[in-house]
């Protein structure tokens, strides 16, 4: 499957990680003023069955919370403050759901890739809600849907016969041409420090754009666009101005 997605070389990591809290609202807004055109966040189930914004399924590395998501409605997670933690200015910064991340995002003009994190709930049902999120928003920008959990993203297919899917790996596995096939993605996400170099030039040759995670160093962009790497994933967009 060919993509028609403008992709771009830099994506702001859940925002703008190392410069705001990230996966909030203000992460999202920085990574706009900062002059990205596309953002990655992560979500998942939370204890009312909400997809909500968060990269961990537990509540203490980000927010002034302990335990987990799914021991806690949407009502008590939007008590807790995900701000204070990064930077008292912050304070304030509550946990969006997907569905306000989704029409914030498009108000900024952004596009995304909404990496779903299923952890221990059901792939069918994370696929489902996304794509339900996705509709309710109305969200017009450029999306890919990419997951490390390839069952999720079957569902999304089943699911969604046009709905762009990128294929999230650590490592590029040899029996990546068949995977990207049965799913019909039409990107490859891969971690950059595990980038095999014959590998990573058959997806290209095969058509396939790889977005590469994650990247804060300029040498090492500039050595993975060399090697026709389409996108990375960065937590500071700043060291490559
Ligand atoms: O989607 C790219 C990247 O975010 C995958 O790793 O753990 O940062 O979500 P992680
Ligand atoms: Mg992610």
């Amino acid at each position: 499957m060919t993509t028609t997605l403008q992709l771009p070389r830099l994506i702001g990591h859940r925002g703008v990680k190392h410069l705001a809290p990230e996966n909030t609202l203000a992460s999202l807004s920085l990574a706009a003023k900062l002059g990205l055109s596309w953002v990655e966040i992560d979500v998942c189930e939370c204890g009312t069955g909400e997809l909500v914004v968060s990269h961990d399924d537990t509540l203490s590395r980000c927010s002034n919370g302990e335990g987990k998501l799914l021991d806690l409605s949407l009502a008590q997670l939007k008590q807790l403050d995900f701000g204070s933690w990064f930077d008292p200015k912050y304070q304030g910064q509550r946990i969006p759901t997907l569905v306000e991340a989704l029409r914030y995002i498009d108000s900024l003009k952004l596009s995304l890739n909404l990496e779903l994190k299923t952890y221990d709930c059901d792939p069918a049902y994370i696929a489902a809600q996304a794509l339900h999120a996705v509709k309710v928003s109305g969200f017009s920008q450029q999306l890919i849907i990419s997951s490390f959990c390839h069952e999720t993203l079957h569902y999304l297919r089943q699911f969604d016969q046009k709905i762009a899917i990128g294929a999230l790996f650590e490592i590029i596995p040899s029996g990546w041409q068949g995977i990207m096939e049965e799913l019909r993605a039409v990107t490859l996400h891969c971690n950059a420090d595990l980038i095999v170099e014959d590998r990573e030039q058959d997806v290209l040759e095969h058509g396939y754009p790889i977005l590469c995670y994650t990247v804060n160093d300029l040498a090492d962009a500039l050595k993975l666009w060399r090697l026709g790497v389409t996108s990375i994933f960065t937590d500071n967009p700043i060291i490559y101005n």
